[in-house]
């Protein structure tokens, strides 16, 4: 397989010692010039390294790679996931279409009946017509996992200030103390457990659910009744015993990764009420239809993406960070995480042929202003580049507390403007001076005060975190993930890596409960699990 990348690596050499500030002495209206609006964002990519020219050949890779012709391909339903065969609708989920066709079926009619028993479930809790054994619901526990779980949480959390339904919680790990610590201070009588899972085959989530089972039945006559589940294998979950009528369910061209447009958003509808819910998604349409009808140039998916591959593929920047300036985004780098790496963590290419560069990078990433406390020191002065991802709001949704907001601004702008800016050494050297400082310790202090600069960053900036810039957010990011697997040419819909360990463990299980031999394990797992089961006594 050809690497696409070759021309980009050639003109990268000419310009990868080039500083960034040198590009925007040489165009006054760089700013404007590499930004570009979509809705309510502004991206604004000028603090990288990528010139008129670099962008040239960025736009041409798009075209080449076909991205306008996968696009296509993905909102109309073909097959695009194409180990799985499947298509990748999750879009449908926020369409405003009349149809959208499947297999010669239209999938729209059954999707919005779906949404409208979502809408009518979530106002009778709301409103206390649908009860538990004591009375109004009062907390509504979200089982399930990566896809499953991430996504509401993410989300519960970023409209925090929009929440006026039952309190949230969200319970994923198969670690007993997460489903533990989060029933504990729960009355059962109150509670619904929403057990969420594409697959309903989970594992961790079948086991969680099944623990929060015997919690509630320990005091609530019938747990069934205080039970939803959400899932695309709707015939397990009436062996789990939950009645048809609080079942949800979405086809399997839904990947869990993105599917907290249907069903698996349920708890965030229940948290946030319907009509918010439908602004989320509004949002995320809006981000929809502008990517598929802005050119290239002014596409902020398919300009997020390609300033990506710029970094990670062009420059070899194996990570990316993510730093969201809004602490209700807190969960959004691990969000990303699940989006980015499970989606472009591929070593092969669509026709399984060995990648001749790298998959997608490590995403990280922390809400500022907390990571400048902790890991920026690197980003700032370690010798790896990192480049960074702003995302910031230009005003909070506490009234009296936008002094703190502006601060909290401040601080991102003044970031990005450090990692390219720098500090010289002259510079440094003066300060060290004026504080009396000479001679070889001055030279020596200097020098661990010298910022090298040229770091690129990028910002994405909008107003206020509401569940419309949210919905538009996530789709922002959506879209980006896709543009970059297309144009690394592999399945971003497919997640067989995870597979290998679910099937290791199975087949440890047994072997830490001294039930089978772990003899053909190899010499460190059979020492330790050896080690394990001395510690619990078997
Ligand atoms: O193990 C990975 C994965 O399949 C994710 O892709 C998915 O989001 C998660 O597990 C949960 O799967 P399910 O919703 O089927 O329980």
């Amino acid at each position: 397989m050809m690497n696409r990348f070759a021309p980009l690596l050639a003109h990268a050499e000419t310009v990868k010692d080039r500083h960034i500030l040198d590009l925007f002495a040489a165009d006054p209206e760089r700013a404007r010039d590499f930004a570009a609006e979509a809705g309510p964002f502004l991206f604004d990519y000028s603090k990288t390294n990528i010139d008129a020219a670099g962008m040239g050949l960025l736009l041409a890779l798009a075209d080449q790679a076909g991205v306008a012709e996968r696009r296509a391909a993905m909102f109309s339903g073909q097959k695009i996931n194409e180990t799985e065969n499947r298509a990748v609708l999750h879009t449908a989920w926020r369409s405003p279409a009349e149809s959208i066709l499947v297999d010669g079926h239209d999938v729209m009619p059954p999707l919005r009946a779906t949404l409208a028993r979502m809408a009518e479930f979530a106002n009778a809790l709301r409103e206390g017509r649908y009860r538990g054994q004591g009375g109004a619901i009062t907390d509504v526990v979200n089982i399930g996992i990566g896809g499953s779980d991430l996504g509401p949480a993410m989300a519960a959390l970023a409209c925090t200030a929009f929440a006026n339904g039952p309190q949230l919680h969200f319970v994923s790990n198969v670690d007993g103390a997460h489903i533990h610590d989060t029933l504990a201070p729960l009355n059962p009588e109150t509670t619904l457990v929403i057990v969420a899972s594409k697959t309903f085959t989970t594992i961790e989530t079948m086991t969680n659910a099944e623990t929060a089972r015997v919690w509630m039945a320990d005091v609530v006559k019938n747990p069934a009744t205080q039970f939803a589940a959400i899932s695309s294998a709707v015939d397990k979950t009436a062996a789990f015993g939950i009645p048809p009528e609080r079942v949800f369910g979405f086809e399997d061209w839904v990947g869990g990764r993105y599917s907290v447009w249907s069903p698996i958003g349920l708890s965030l509808m229940i948290g946030i009420g319907p009509e918010a819910f439908a602004r989320f998604q509004a949002g995320a349409a809006a981000m929809d239809a502008h990517f598929l009808s802005a050119p290239f140039s002014a596409n902020l998916p398919v300009l997020l993406a390609l300033v990506g591959l710029w970094h990670n593929q062009v420059l070899g920047h194996a990570t990316r960070a993510v730093l969201p300036y809004e602490q209700r985004l807190a969960r959004l780098p691990a969000y990303l995480q699940q989006l980015e790496m499970e989606s472009n963590g591929k070593r092969v290419s669509m026709d399984g042929a060995d990648l001749p560069y790298h998959s997608g990078p490590v995403v990280w990433g922390e809400p500022g202003t907390n990571g400048q406390h902790a890991f920026y020191q690197l980003i700032h002065q370690g010798t790896r580049v990192v480049p960074c991802e702003f995302i910031v709001t230009a005003r909070g949704l506490e009234p009296d507390l936008e002094h703190q907001h502006l601060l909290l601004v401040a601080n991102c702008l003044a970031q990005s403007e450090a990692l390219l800016r720098g500090r010289a050494l002259e510079e440094a050297t003066a300060i060290m001076r004026k504080k009396g400082l000479e001679g070889a310790e001055l030279e020596r202090q200097a020098r661990h005060r010298v910022f090298p600069g040229n770091r690129p960053s990028t910002t994405l900036l909008f107003d206020q975190l509401t569940p419309e810039t949210l919905g538009g957010l996530i789709a922002l990011y959506e879209h980006r993930v896709f543009v970059e697997g297309v144009i690394l040419g592999i399945n971003s819909f497919d997640q067989w890596g995870v597979e290998l360990g679910k099937e290791l463990a199975l087949a440890l299980a047994p072997v830490l409960e001294g039930k089978a031999d772990g003899a053909a394990k190899d010499g460190s797992t059979r020492a330790l699990a050896e080690r394990i089961r001395e510690l619990r006594g078997l």
